[in-house]
Formats: C-alpha cells, structure tokens, sequence
C-alpha cells in the first residue's frame, strides 16, 4: 500500500504520522513544492519510527511527482490554510489552481489512484478535482465530515460529561461554519439519545460550537488545526486502505442522492478498497433536509467561482 500526501506542511505531516504510527501501509511519499521540505518532514518522521514502533517507509520530494508514481491512494493537503477571521470559502483563489495542477499531475504519474481531498474550501476543491481529472466518483473522497463528526463528539461528550468512546454523533454537509448539518437527532450516549440526557438548549449550544470548531482554533493557533485533521484523513486512508467498509461522512459527488446532483457535499458513505463502496441514504428530518438543502446552495455558490 503506497500513500501519497502532497503538501508537507501542517495537516499534511500530521497526517503522515498517523498513517505511519498506525502501520499499515509499506510507504508514504510526502511531497511540497517548498525546496527541502517534504525530505526534512520525511526524515524526521523516519527517525521516530524505532522511538514509535513501525515499519512504514516515509520519504519526502520537492515536486518531483515521479516518486509519486504506482500510489494507490493520495492525499492533497497543498494550498494556503485560513488566518483568524477568515472563512474557508475565500481561500479559493490561490487553491484551485493549486488543487487543479496538483490533482493532474498525481493521476498523471498514478492512474488508478484514490483521491482525498483536503484543501479548502474542500467541497469545491473535491467538485474540482473531478471536473480536472475525471476519475469515477468512487475513486474522489473529500475529507471535512470525519473530522467535523469528532469535533462534534468533543463537545457532546464534553455536555454530557461522558467519556468520548461512549459518544456517537454524525456531521453532514457541506465543510463549512453555516454549511454543517450536526445530526443532533441521531446522537448517542452507548446508544441512548443525547436527547434523553441534554436539554434542547444544551443541544444546540453543542451544536453551535461544532460549526465555529475550526474558527475557534484558528483564532487560538493563529492557522488552521492539524492533528485532529490529520487523524481524520489517516482514519479515511486506513479504512480504504485495510477495507474497512467503515462509515464516514465525506464528501462525495452526488447524483440525485438526498434530491441533489451535480456537486461534492458531506454524506455517509462505506468506504472500503475501492474508496467509496458505497452512498449511505438516511432518512432526514424535514427540517435536517431543509438545513442539507440550504448548505448545498452554499456549496454550489463557491463552485460558480471555480
Ligand atoms: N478539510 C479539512 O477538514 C481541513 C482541515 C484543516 C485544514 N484544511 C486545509 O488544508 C490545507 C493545508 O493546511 P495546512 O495547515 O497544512 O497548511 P500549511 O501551510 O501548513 O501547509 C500547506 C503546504 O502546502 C504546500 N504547497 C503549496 N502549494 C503547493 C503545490 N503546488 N504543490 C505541493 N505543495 C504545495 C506549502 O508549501 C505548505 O507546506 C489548507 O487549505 C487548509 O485550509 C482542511
């Protein structure tokens, strides 16, 4: 199993690390057009590996996407993270052209590679690596969903006083501060609604912070964060990776699946070898329906800019 992760940076390298650690893939290429330093990421990583306990080969390249070539899965993390008070949509000037050259050249030098797409704004970069590269739907995932879902979880454990591994909690739609659509419904205390234990209040408190998750770091760190999204990416590639079948939310180019088509907005999906196995359709309450629909238009906005 060779994984790629072009852009060395914060998410990128946080990401190699955690494929590394969990040690299931023979290689993981990192790659930045930063002179030197995907080598000098790659080499530290390399030298945890007898302090950690694994196997994994990490190299590093300075855009040379030949070392890239025969990756069965790859990761995009290049492109300009967001600063204090921004949102993710206007950082799409600079990404897209990052993302459109960065995803040609990988299914260049990789042609049956699966994509994970986690440069922002994420559901129009993962709608644009589609229209770039044209490889089958299942073979595109795009990764904001897993890690809004863990923020979530975060927060309802911290409302419920719960450990976390008791907490359950989904986050659809699109990746964005209003586009997240936190299935509060369906969240669980070892399988006892939230609701039983929170009061509607509490619950949408929970809610409010998962949305501004991302927003409240970046105004602490001064950046985006990293070590939940690079977890989240490595839990993407390890369920494709080992065919885990495992269900995440990602985003995933739709064809009338929840009424709409024609753009990459956060649904469940099973991922497995063959990336995504398969569209999980729940059943929405109207008012979730009203609020997917609502993040969808926000989506397709940002794709008009593309
Ligand atoms: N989808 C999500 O849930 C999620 C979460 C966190 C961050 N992000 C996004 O991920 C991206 C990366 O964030 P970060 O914090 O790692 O940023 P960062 O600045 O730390 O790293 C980005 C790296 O990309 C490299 N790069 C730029 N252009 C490149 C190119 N053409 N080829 C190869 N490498 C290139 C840069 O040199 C840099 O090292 C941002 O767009 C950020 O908004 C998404």
């Amino acid at each position: 199993m060779k994984v790629t992760v072009v852009g060395a940076g914060a998410v990128g390298a946080s990401c190699a690390e955690y494929i590394a650690i969990k040690d299931f893939a023979s290689e993981v290429v990192l790659l930045d057009i930063k002179e030197g330093y995907a080598e000098g990421k790659a080499m530290d990583l390399m030298q945890t590996a007898s302090l950690n306990g694994f196997d994994t080969k990490i190299t590093g390249s300075t855009s040379d996407y030949s070392k890239t070539a025969g990756s069965d899965i790859a990761v995009i993390t290049s492109g300009i993270p967001r600063k204090p008070g921004m949102t993710r949509e206007e950082l799409i000037g600079i990404n897209a052209g990052i993302v459109k050259s960065v995803a040609a050249s990988l299914v260049e030098h990789s042609p049956n590679v699966i994509l994970i797409v986690v440069s922002n704004p994420m559901d129009t970069m993962t709608y644009l690596a589609h229209k770039v590269t044209g490889l089958p739907k299942n073979r595109i995932i795009g990764m904001g969903g897993a890690l809004d879902s863990a923020r979530f979880k975060y927060r309802l454990a911290e409302a419920l006083e719960a450990p976390i591994s008791d907490v359950d909690g989904m986050v659809i739609g699109g990746h964005s501060d209003k586009g997240m659509v936190p299935l509060t419904r369906l969240a669980t205390r070892n399988s006892v609604p939230a609701s039983e234990f929170l009061s509607e209040e509490r619950l949408q408190q929970v809610l409010e912070d998962t949305k501004v998750g991302g927003a409240t770091l970046t105004k602490l760190l001064g950046t985006s964060a990293w070590y939940a999204p690079g977890a989240a990416v490595s839990g993407l590639v390890q369920a494709i990776a080992c065919d885990q079948k495992k269900i995440f939310p990602c985003s995933t180019l739709l064809d009338g699946e929840y009424g709409l088509s024609d753009l990459c907005i956060g649904v469940p999906v099973v991922l497995g070898r063959n990336g995504i196995e398969k569209i999980v359709e729940i059943n929405l309450s109207d008012a979730e329906k009203a609020h997917l629909e609502e993040s969808a238009a926000g989506v397709k906005k940002t794709n008009s800019l593309i």
